[in-house]
């Protein structure tokens, strides 16, 4: 049998070459490459086995190469199982209430000055530092003025808009922080005591006038204050200083 003549122009290479390509060496018994299922178990077993044989060999731990774990033990954010979960409710409150209190910070101002004739002042304001249900109900359901607060008038065409949408935690937690901030002093808000409030006034869905708010301002909302530095006016100027 002779070879297929070789023509340049009608010859297919690949076509002579399939036969070759095609056709592997056989395979001697017990030689051929392991199954792709064998390797996976292999891997596998090298894997719980490693687990096993390194703390029993050298010291290794899940606790400290996840990173998960290692996170965990040194998060000191209050609340985060770290060293801030040993917080007292009071400077936790004022933790959260610090950042919390970047809602009011556009009008209010990043020191609790305000703006004059527009925004009033939140230090040295007795709406602030007075009886808790007044100042829970103005975070609520917001307030219209025009008002007067430290001597000085305000007015606002708008008045301040309702921040009911922050839940009751972050609410108690802005006051207790703007009662205890830039000298001011007040009692902790607790988040029970928002509650209250919101319960009371379900109904409520405009803006509080000044003449309504009289009644409470030197009310305090109903609940109990956790003992500690809250329970009494607690020192401002430190406590005040934001963390950042
Ligand atoms: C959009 C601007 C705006 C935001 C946001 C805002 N306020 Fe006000 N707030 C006002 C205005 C304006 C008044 C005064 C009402 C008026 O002039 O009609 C006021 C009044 C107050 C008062 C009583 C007056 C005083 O100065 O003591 C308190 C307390 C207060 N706001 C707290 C807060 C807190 C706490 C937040 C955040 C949770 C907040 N406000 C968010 C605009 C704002």
């Amino acid at each position: 049998m002779s070879a297929p003549s070789y023509n340049p122009d009608t010859t297919d290479i690949d076509r002579i070459h399939s036969a070759v390509k095609r056709e592997k060496d056989d395979v001697a018994a017990g030689q051929g490459p392991a199954p792709m299922w064998i390797m996976f178990i292999g891997m596998v077993v090298a894997i719980v086995a490693g687990g096993q044989l390194g703390p029993m060999a050298g010291g290794f731990s899940f606790e400290t190469s996840n990173p998960f774990a290692l996170a965990k033990a040194i998060d000191t954010r209050p609340g985060g199982g770290g060293e801030g979960a040993a917080m007292d409710p009071f400077q936790l409150a004022m933790k959260k209430g610090a950042s919390a209190y970047g809602v009011c910070m556009g009008c209010h101002q990043a020191a609790g000055t305000g703006v004059p004739g527009t925004f009033p002042p939140l230090a040295g304001s007795d709406w602030v530092h007075g009886g808790t249900e007044r100042i829970i109900r103005v975070v609520l359901n917001g307030l219209a003025g025009p008002l007067t607060i430290n001597g000085a008038p305000f007015s606002n065409p708008a008045g301040m808009p309702a921040q009911g949408a922050l839940s009751n935690k972050d609410i108690a937690a802005v006051i207790t922080y703007i009662r205890n901030s830039w000298g001011n002093e007040g009692t902790m808000v607790t988040e029970e005591m928002v509650a209250a409030i919101r319960k009371k006034e379900a109904a409520r869905t405009t803006q509080w006038t000044m003449a309504e708010l009289e009644p409470f301002a030197k009310q305090n909302a109903p609940g109990e204050i956790p003992a500690g530095p809250g329970a009494t006016a607690a020192p401002a100027a430190e406590a005040a200083a934001p963390t950042k």
